[in-house]
């Protein structure tokens, strides 16, 4: 104890976390280093972020003070990133044609990732969720009016939605899908190093392996492949990978797995399996992680941990139905009780999964902080919306160490 104190003073930074993961021993204070051996440790980074603005983007509201606190710990802690909004179709490609481009925020989130010296990934590419609605609508089927409500004009009605005009047709789908992969992917080729091609497509409830969405709809199954060829197409050298959620749930994950395997046998250039891992403080236990751990593995890819977050509401959990508002919204009703520790533990039982299976190779948090989380009302992550550190990150960082959960108590 003794020599602790005056090592301490010259740490700089996170004086509580160097004082439980032993600064003085010069073990290491931050999440990349204490991973540095077996995955990069990434995060989801907002628009404030990639600009250095606080731009009120991604329904987050941040001082400029704080944005700059969060670029700190974003660069402090991490050598990964992603982009929580700016790559989906709905904000980089609003209207159709090679005009409909809206590249701003991209290329601010991959300058961001280049100046930081990051390892960079990009999502998504195809998603039922915050795709614009022309993507679907077609300029030379005749109309189908059949499902349209009273009082509406010529359009079609898909869940909850309601497309103006004909729905397109499988080429005009395929040629949108095709030039839009060709051009995003094209734009940041080198420097983009990892694409969330297909996003959530597997289905969740009944026998169905894929979602019912407008993408399976107008062109049929072969969707992902064709994804898949598209992006392979327009580069060869970027890692390419499927993403979905709720593979803890082993209905789900066997049906990804049929899904890759059939994949694999037609050649199709998958190359990542993505896990979101939005899950909550009760489960999964360690033993279900690495069990989902183990069954993807057999597929033969590397596993990357995409979205991680550990929801600390009474309701917590990413709902089954895919609804991103159903999801977030779910989140009220106040915090489990002794959410902070329980939290901790779950973190401990995910992460010692991940460090025991060497084929996740990046594991990504869902937001830098607590006070930007799409889930905050359950506070999710491992630095609360002040960025400071939470019992999780010290759980964390034991993990990292190797010792046990309770080693430090
Ligand atoms: C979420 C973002 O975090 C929110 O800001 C946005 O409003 C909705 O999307 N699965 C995904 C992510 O693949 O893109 C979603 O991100 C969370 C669920």
């Amino acid at each position: 104890m003794k020599l602790l104190v005056p090592k301490i003073n010259f740490c700089a930074g996170l004086l509580a976390a160097a004082l439980l993961t032993g600064c003085a021993t010069n073990q290491p204070t931050t999440l990349k280093a204490a991973f540095k051996k077996h995955f990069y440790v990434g995060v989801a980074i907002n628009r404030d972020i990639a600009t250095g603005d606080a731009v009120q983007a991604d329904n987050v509201r941040r001082t400029p003070e704080q944005v700059q606190k969060d670029i700190a710990l974003v660069k402090e802690q991490f050598n990964q990133i992603s982009p929580e909004n700016d790559m989906k179709w709905q904000i980089i490609q609003p209207r159709p044609g090679p005009d409909g481009y809206n590249f701003g925020p991209a290329d601010a989130y991959v300058n961001f990732g280049l100046r930081n010296h990051m390892y960079i990934v990009g999502h998504c590419l195809v998603w039922h969720n915050q795709t614009p609605n022309w993507v679907f609508q077609g300029t030379n089927l005749p109309p189908e009016t059949a499902n349209a409500p009273e009082g509406r004009g010529p359009g079609f009605v898909f869940g909850s939605y309601f497309y103006n005009g004909p729905r397109c047709s499988r080429d005009e789908l395929l040629e949108r899908m095709r030039e839009h992969i060709f051009t995003v992917v094209g734009r940041y080729k080198g420097k983009v190093k990892v694409w969330d091609v297909v996003n959530e497509a597997v289905a969740d409830n009944g026998t169905n392996l894929l979602r019912n969405s407008l993408w399976l709809q107008i062109i049929g199954p072969d969707f992902i492949a064709k994804a898949f060829e598209y992006a392979h197409e327009a580069d060869p050298h970027a890692i390419l990978r499927y993403n979905d959620y709720g593979l803890e749930n082993p209905v789900k994950r066997h049906k990804l797995m049929a899904l890759i395997k059939s994949l694999q046998a037609q050649r199709v250039p998958v190359m990542a399996i993505g896990s979101q891992t939005h899950v909550s403080v009760s489960s999964p236990t360690f033993e279900q992680e690495d069990q989902e751990l183990t069954d993807l593995e057999s597929l033969g890819l590397p596993i990357h941990i995409t979205e991680l977050d550990v929801n600390g509401a009474r309701r917590g959990q990413r709902g089954n139905s895919g609804d991103i508002a159903a999801s977030a919204a779910s989140t009220e009703g106040g915090l489990v009780s002794e959410a902070e520790q329980k939290q901790a533990d779950a973190y401990s039982n995910l992460l010692r999964a991940f460090i025991k299976h060497k084929s996740v190779k990046l594991v990504t948090f869902w937001g830098v902080n607590d006070g930007v989380s799409w889930l905050a009302r359950g506070r999710p992550l491992l630095f609360d919306a002040n960025d400071q550190p939470k019992p999780a990150f010290y759980t964390v960082m034991r993990v990292a160490t190797g010792k046990p959960p309770e080693a430090d108590k």
